[in-house]
């Protein structure tokens, strides 16, 4: 693992949260991107070398909405830089580790990324990100 890339929150409303986070942040979000496979439409802001990222449901039964109507809006994953994320996904799964995903897919900022299982992880969603080249 290279660095946390960056953490993402669940939110119910992404335009009220973009001014949220830009009040708090001091930045305005750099990129906002629709991820229609995960459903869910993404906001992007750096804080250094790191980003938050904010998750916006775009289903009433998508990912994002179930996790906010389990547990509400707040940290839903905490994802990490890797160099070559089908050998990071094969060490966690030698490892004992739970992947969501047997294949690397396409994520939002132009990453391709795999999630741990919460259960296999002291009940944290870990997104394993590899950039695009
Ligand atoms: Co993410």
């Amino acid at each position: 693992m290279i660095r946390v890339e960056h953490i993402g929150i669940a939110v119910s409303d992404l335009k009220k949260a973009e001014a949220l986070y830009t009040a708090l942040l001091g930045a305005a979000p750099y990129k906002r991107e629709e991820v229609a496979s995960e459903e869910v439409v993404t906001s992007f802001f750096q804080v250094g070398p790191n980003k938050i990222e904010l998750l916006e449901s775009t289903a009433d039964d998508g990912p994002i909405a179930r996790a906010i109507a389990k547990r509400g809006e707040g940290i839903h994953h905490i994802a990490f830089e890797v160099a070559d994320i089908r050998a990071e996904m094969a060490r966690l799964k030698a490892a004992g580790f739970t992947l969501l995903n047997e294949e690397p897919k396409r994520g939002a900022d132009n990453k391709l990324v795999c999630f741990v299982h919460p259960k296999s992880a002291n009940g944290v969603l870990v997104e394993l990100c590899q950039e695009i080249s």
